[in-house]
């Protein structure tokens, strides 16, 4: 028999905390001569290992959304908490740090910089996180090697068709070995084909773990995560889940 005071297995595993975490979260652009409510209180937590994909009209506020997790801008109201840490109180400084540390971005545009290589490409954060050269070189090679792109490290963008550049592209947003990985409308620039390889390298990436979110305006590739969240104004559309 067990002693009295062991404590009893527990039948489930316990709910992990979340890893992004927005509560009634404000994003209110004053770019121009009337104020834009791209976010009007979002609330929506993603637990580590999610895929969460996210769909609304065009103006809705995905990229803002997006913007807003990937600590590439601050709220003006309500609060965000990634990976446990208060990010509404964070600095400049401390916003690039995590970001570089610990998220990946891919873009519809690819982003690619035209006067490096594939190889070199995929360095380019690596640079900004410290790590030595050889180090860079060997796991930026690895990550493209990974992406069937052992044979193309040395073309530069304008080699390269859409297909591959984003492949390059989704190497330099894992070569840091991010917790999350940011897509906003990864395929909308993609031929079918290539569109469903990228969905490929997403599923595989969620197997292995990684919680990623995904903007996207197509409901076939949408229906590939574990949850649609919808946005419309500026708010995640509760009635229509
Ligand atoms: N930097 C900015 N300055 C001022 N207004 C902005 C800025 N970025 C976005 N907006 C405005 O915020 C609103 C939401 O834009 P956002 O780019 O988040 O929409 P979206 O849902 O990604 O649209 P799309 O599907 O067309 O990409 C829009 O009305 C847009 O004009
Ligand atoms: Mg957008």
């Amino acid at each position: 028999m067990p002693p009295l005071d062991a404590a009893p297995a527990p039948a489930i595993a316990p709910p992990q905390a979340p890893v992004i975490s927005l509560l009634d979260a404000e994003k209110v652009y004053q770019t121009g001569e009337v104020p834009v409510a791209a976010l009007a209180g979002v609330t929506l937590d993603v637990a580590p290992g999610e895929f969460i994909a996210i769909m609304g009209q065009s103006g809705s506020g995905k990229s803002t959304l997006l913007s807003v997790v990937g600590c590439l801008t601050g709220l003006t109201g309500g609060s965000y908490r990634f990976d446990g840490e208060d990010m509404s109180r964070a600095g400049r400084n401390r916003l690039a740090e995590v970001r570089n540390r610990k998220i990946g971005f891919v873009f519809q545009q690819f982003n690619l910089l035209p006067r490096l290589d594939a190889l070199a490409n995929v360095e380019v954060p690596l640079v900004y996180s410290g790590i030595a050269p050889a180090e860079r070189r060997t796991r930026a090679r690895a990550e493209l090697e990974a992406l069937g792109l052992g044979r193309r490290l040395g073309h530069f963008p304008n080699q390269l068709s859409g297909g591959e550049q984003q492949r390059v592209a989704i190497a330099r947003a894992l070569c840091g070995r991010p917790r999350v990985l940011l897509a906003d409308e990864p395929t909308g620039n993609l031929d079918s084909k290539s569109g469903t390889e990228v969905m490929e390298i997403f599923d595989r990436l969620h197997a292995q773990g990684i919680t990623l979110v995904m903007v996207t305006h197509d409901e076939e590739k949408a229906r590939r995560a574990d949850r649609i969240v919808r946005v419309r104004d500026g708010r995640v559309d509760r009635a229509v889940v």
